[in-house]
């Protein structure tokens, strides 16, 4: 067991590198399995729930070589199984990309129901209606295994009663090699949507209007190997502009798409904070106490609700009260009572915060309650006077490449370490 601890209240200064996107190599890898053919992936970050996705298409068979610390080539002519176990999905909420991905290969897909962070009820429904609409036979059995297969899958227009990302992905999944036309309307629009879709026509499938609410993918027989390079982490660089701004610092974060990170940017403006873009990379500089602003989380191009605990640490040592609303989960606020301990002032009711700015947090002994959560913590440790402990950082692991390192290089005072399990110490005695 680990944790990390923080010596905060120094501005983050210099460059940080952003690696590849959680979000997007998540569904990148379990497409690989649609080429039956060997795919060279580039800029994969090295994280945890890229670590569970790799062990997951091991044991369907596929083989992996790991070309250097970001480079991944992956065989999945070898795969020889349809089935993953509740032991390997509880991990990680992409597991359910296996279910479009085996589905649009096999005709058939057994897969235990996804782990992954708790932000309240986190349906499948609108998979599942994208998959029967596609042809699919689809069922829950008792031990929460979902079971979906069809003879021949074949194109559908398909409406999302709501904007999901996971499902948006895992129709064109399935729908890449069906017969016929599939239309996605009120499709998600975030950056990883994209990334997926341009792989996909790397591996010459037919898809169209990706980043629009409207997406047509005409299905195609064969899908080849290919070689890719997954964008920049969108949250990632958010959280690292969050935590230069929170500790009253200059960081230029590097390797960014600046249009991804537009209403980050805005509401960074809005509170006071000065941000330059250039062509891949925005330098964040910050100097005084930040403004008081409203946030309302959206789908993609709204203001991200993976950013909603960070952007909260910084708002809770602004000037003024801020509201932020949440606008995609419904418990997403758990995160507070830690900020709390640290001496913010914050209410919550429901789907909604208000934050009264205090001048600074205090270290405090804390948890990261899920992976944006723990980020939050972190930037909360950062700008706090005195030593702030995190426990739980395995959240955190599952999406921050490199973190401690990075912030360190900033010239925070932050080091993991490595705290004996109880049970270690009772043996002892
Ligand atoms: C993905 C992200 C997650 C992010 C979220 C919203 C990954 C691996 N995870 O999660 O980090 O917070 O997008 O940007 O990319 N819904 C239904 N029925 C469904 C599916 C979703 O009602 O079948 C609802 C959800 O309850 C939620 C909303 O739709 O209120 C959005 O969920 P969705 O976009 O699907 O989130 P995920 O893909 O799970």
């Amino acid at each position: 067991m680990e944790k990390i601890v923080i010596n905060g209240g120094k501005p983050l200064n210099g460059e940080v590198s952003i690696s590849g996107a959680k979000n997007a190599v998540v569904a990148i890898i379990p497409a690989t399995i649609l080429a039956q053919d060997v795919c060279r992936i580039e800029n994969i970050p090295n994280i945890s729930d890229v670590s569970m996705m790799i062990r997951i298409l091991q044991q369907l068979g596929a083989g992996i070589k790991m070309i250097n610390k970001n480079t991944l080539e992956i065989d999945t002519s070898t795969i020889n199984s349809y089935m993953v176990s509740h032991s390997l999905t509880k991990h990680l909420r992409a597991s359910y990309y296996l279910l479009g991905a085996l589905l649009g290969r096999y005709g058939c897909a057994r897969v235990a129901m996804p782990g992954g962070c708790d932000f309240g009820v986190r349906p499948i429904d609108l998979h599942i209606k994208g998959f029967e609409l596609l042809g699919a036979s689809v069922s829950i059995e008792e031990n929460a295994i979902i079971d979906a297969r069809s003879d021949m899958l074949t194109g559908s227009p398909i409406y999302l009663d709501q904007v999901s990302v996971g499902a948006t992905i895992n129709v064109m999944l399935a729908a890449v090699k069906a017969k016929g036309l599939t239309v996605i309307e009120n499709a998600a629009k975030e950056p990883h949507i994209v990334d997926l879709a341009n792989f996909l026509n790397s591996m010459g499938a037919d898809i169209r209007g990706a980043g629009t609410d409207v997406i047509k993918i005409r299905g195609v027989d064969i899908l080849h190997g290919c070689t890719y390079s997954i964008i920049p982490d969108q949250i990632e660089a958010g959280t690292y502009m969050v935590a230069a701004a929170a500790t009253g610092g200059r960081v230029l974060v590097k390797n960014v798409i600046p249009k991804h990170l537009e209403s980050i940017t805005a509401k960074l403006i809005e509170s006071g904070v000065h941000v330059e873009e250039y062509d891949d990379s925005v330098l964040i500089e910050s100097t005084g106490r930040p403004k008081h602003c409203n946030i309302k989380t959206m789908p993609h191009p709204g203001f991200p609700t993976d950013m909603q605990p960070q952007i909260s640490v910084l708002l809770s040592i602004a000037d003024g009260t801020s509201i932020v609303s949440e606008g995609v989960w419904d418990n997403r606020f758990r995160y507070v009572e830690q900020l709390i301990r640290m001496g913010a002032s914050i209410s919550v009711d429901g789907k909604l915060a208000v934050i009264q700015g205090v001048e600074r947090l205090k270290g405090a002994p804390i948890k990261a309650d899920d992976l944006r959560a723990g980020a939050a913590m972190l930037i909360a440790g950062l700008c706090a006077t005195g030593t702030t402990e995190i426990e739980n950082i395995i959240h955190i692991d599952r999406g921050y490449e490199d973190v401690v390192e990075k912030f360190r290089l900033l010239g925070a005072d932050i080091k993991r370490v490595t705290v004996e399990p109880i049970s270690q110490i009772a043996n002892i005695v």
